[in-house]
Formats: C-alpha cells, structure tokens, sequence
C-alpha cells in the first residue's frame, strides 16, 4: 500500500512513523512535510489546501490512500477533489468538516443528535454578546465562530476581555459562540468512522494553556498523555453511545456523511459527560502519545475507515506503556512565534531509551542543521511501564534540546502521576 500524508505538523509526524510500522504499507509521503518527516519519507512541496495540486500529486505517485492530517485542507473541500478524482481518501468531506469549521453547525448536530454539551448562544452583536455573558455568569466562554487553530477560544472571568473577544470577532466580521462554563477534567477522544461503524482509540489528555498550571493564553496544545487511569469504568462505552454514535448517525441523516476521525474534546462535569468540541481530524499533540502506543497496524485501519470497513474491526490493540509527549515551542509563541532559532539536540534526544522526537514547525537550517520555522517546534515522546517513567524520559528528552528562548510546560500528566485528577461528584457514569 502506497500511502500520502498530507500537513506538516507534530501529528503527521506521528502518523508517518505509526504507518512505517505497519508492514501492509510499502511507500509512504507527506506533503508539505517539515525537516523532520523528510529525514523518514520523501517529502513534496505541495500546499495541502490546494486541491488542484495535491491531486496531481496523488496521481503522479499512484497514491492507494491520501491521509489528510490538518483542518484547513478539510475544510478546503481537498478531499472531496480527491475523491471526485478517485482516490480513496481518509478524511471527510468539505460539508461534514463543518463539525469543527462552524461552532454553531456542531451546535445544531448536537441539539438533533441528542447529546450533551454546554448550553450556548450565536451572537452577531456587542449587544447580544453581553447579553448572553450575563445569561451564563463567570467565567465567561467566547468562541470566534470559525477555524481557529485551538486559540479562538477565550475563557476568563473578565467581562471587560470576554467582551473585548467578542468584538474582534464581530471586527473581523465572524460570530461567537458564547457558553456556559464546564467546569472538570477535559479528555480527547479519537474515533475512526467509516461513515456508519465506529470505533475509538485510547483516551488522552492534552494542556491547553501556554503556562504551567493552566495559566497564560490558549495554544495548540503544550503537551499529552495516555492512557487515564483516574477515568470512570465504562467512559468510553459511555462516550461511544452518548456521543460518538448519535453524532455519527445524524450526519448520514442529514446527508453529510461522516468519515474520517472525529476527534471528540469533552469535559467530566457533576452533571455527566459534555462536550466542548468536535474536531474533524486526530488531535495535536494527543496523537503523539496515543499512536505511540497504538499496536494495531494504522495504515490497514485508516484504509478500512475509508472504504467502509470498519465493521470487521473489534477492539484495537495497545502497548501497555504510557505515553507523555511534551511540545517545546519558540520564543514568543503563541503570541508571536519567533522564527529562524537553531535546533539542536534532537539527535542525542532520540539516542535514549524510550524518547523519540516528532517534529512539527522544523526546517532546514544553515549547515545541514535544524531552525525553527513555527510555534510548536517540536515534540518529545516518552514511553515507561508507568506514568511516571514516561514523564521522567519526555522531561529528559527535552533536557537534550536546545533552541534559544524555547518554553515548554514542566507538569504535563503531572497531576495524574500524583493522583490529583478528581471526577466532579454526581458523574452519572
Ligand atoms: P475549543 O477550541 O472549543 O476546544 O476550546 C479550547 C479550550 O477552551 C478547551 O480545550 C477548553 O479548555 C476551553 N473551553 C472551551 N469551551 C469551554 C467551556 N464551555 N467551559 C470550559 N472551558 C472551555
Ligand atoms: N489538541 C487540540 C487540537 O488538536 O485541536
């Protein structure tokens, strides 16, 4: 099986090494890639978002499978390109994209699929913003109503910011989504769809804030850990039939057909599982933990949720390790990521037991080495029979780095390892 990568990012890194272990897979490419992807696969300089040229690409390679890693070639319609040009592709369609492009579309799928999320209202004004902000109370959540890359979100308990968000939507002619606040621990689950079948992968957790202990702005996401030990018994199961099947069934009702993998990103209130937010695509940086440790052959899986083969699959397998990944970023980010740093240390990083490195905004730098050419640098993945092992290697790895003026979060799974993870009293699991 010859097989196309689309994106350049830490999670397509993670999706390339994961599909160079399976052994049903012969040939594996990434476009756009980054430096670190090129050192595994060949790599193409092709913008992913540009259906045209990907699609000749896809044909000039004899491509058997095109795996779309991001949202924005998604939400460009790249798949449906692909398809109409008939290439099996994993990832949706343009329409059913919208369940991460448009807030309030998941909003409506939601409502008619029965299932649970936070209580929220469209607002087009200042003055229906401030209205709905009074509604809910603090803190306060704000969404731009669109692509956001994970940083369009802003919960405070600022009235004065939460409102000030609302207008630079407005001023740049978006909606918001205004929410009540879901107040528990957050866990992202993966689950493949062929478009009727489902099935999930393993939990994780991901660190949202740039500043340990959650402070600080929102990013794409600081760093990751699977499996969760501290979740309720029958989680999945729960998530699966309150969540995942219900949303699958109604967009095939209304005839967005979904398939691909919906990334669900849920909250453990007192009242039960919410939802925050789907995502249309795997998760960055969870996939870097959970394909680590992912034991079934992916490229065989992705193929079958393409073709709608996924009812022979049952449960996948898993190593029973733990995995951490922790993201160093660039100075600035991600307010504004300084670019052109040399990077360094990848190598010896890579050298211990248990660590591996998943680049994401590398590039090509003087003398054969590595700059930083994005916000999320790179990712350090450590493995370990405990939770607490796999930490100690992630930490060590990103002891190897070195890019000036780089931040990364020190207590990513930290309060996991020591049991301070509670499930909010009253979860009706
Ligand atoms: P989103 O882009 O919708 O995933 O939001 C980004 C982050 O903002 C989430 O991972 C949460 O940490 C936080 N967030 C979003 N919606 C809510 C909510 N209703 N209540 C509490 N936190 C939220
Ligand atoms: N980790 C958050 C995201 O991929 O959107």
């Amino acid at each position: 099986m010859k097989i196309l990568v689309l994106g350049s990012g830490g999670r397509e890194h993670a999706i390339v090494r994961a599909l160079l272990r399976d052994p049903s897979v012969r040939e594996v490419h990434a476009a756009p890639g980054n430096a670190g992807i090129a050192l595994d696969v060949p790599v193409h300089p092709v913008d992913a978002t540009d259906a045209t040229t990907v699609t000749e690409l896809a044909g000039e390679l004899g491509a058997d499978l095109v795996v779309v890693g991001p949202e924005a070639p998604l939400a460009a319609g790249v798949s449906d390109a692909l398809r109409e040009a008939g290439f099996t592709v994993f990832g949706p369609s343009r329409a059913a994209a919208e369940l991460e492009a448009s807030k309030s579309f998941a909003k409506d799928v939601m409502a008619q699929a029965g299932v649970p999320t936070a209580a929220a209202h469209s607002c087009a004004t200042a003055e229906e913003a401030a209205a709905a902000l009074d509604e809910f109370g603090a803190p306060y959540v704000v969404k731009d109503d669109g692509l956001a890359a994970g940083k369009g979100v802003v919960v405070t308990s600022d009235r004065d910011e939460a409102l000030a968000h609302a207008r630079a939507c407005f001023a740049a002619h978006g909606t918001v989504v205004i929410e009540e606040y879901l107040d528990g621990p957050e866990v992202s689950l993966f689950v493949l769809s062929d478009g009727t079948n489902a099935v999930p992968l393993a939990p994780a957790q991901d660190f949202k804030r740039i500043g340990d202990a959650d402070t600080g702005p929102n990013t794409g996401g600081m760093g990751a850990y699977t499996p969760l030990d501290w979740l309720p018994e029958g989680f999945v199961d729960e998530v699966m039939d309150q969540v995942a099947r219900p949303v699958i069934a109604t967009m095939a009702d209304r005839g967005t057909t979904f398939a691909g993998v919906l990334y669900c990103g849920l909250a453990l209130t007192a009242r039960g599982i919410r939802v925050i937010e789907f995502n249309v695509r795997f998760g960055d940086p969870e996939t870097q933990a959970v394909l680590a440790r992912l034991r079934t052959p992916l490229g065989r899986l992705l193929m079958d949720a393409a073709t709608g083969c996924l009812a022979g699959v049952r449960a996948l397998e898993w190593s029973d390790e733990y995995a951490v990944d922790v993201v160093v970023a660039a100075e600035g980010y991600p307010e504004a990521p300084v670019k052109g740093g040399p990077v360094t240390g990848v190598e010896d990083a890579e050298a211990l037991e248990g660590v591996s490195v998943l680049h994401a905004g590398t590039g090509p730098g003087p003398d054969g080495g590595l700059v930083a050419a994005g916000g999320r640098v790179l990712a350090v993945v450590g493995l370990g029979q405990t939770l607490a092992a796999a930490r100690e290697r992630a930490y060590a790895g990103v002891e190897r780095i070195t890019l000036p003026g780089s931040r990364h979060r020190t207590d990513i799974g930290l309060k996991a390892e020591r049991g301070e993870i509670t499930v909010p009293a009253g979860e009706a699991l």
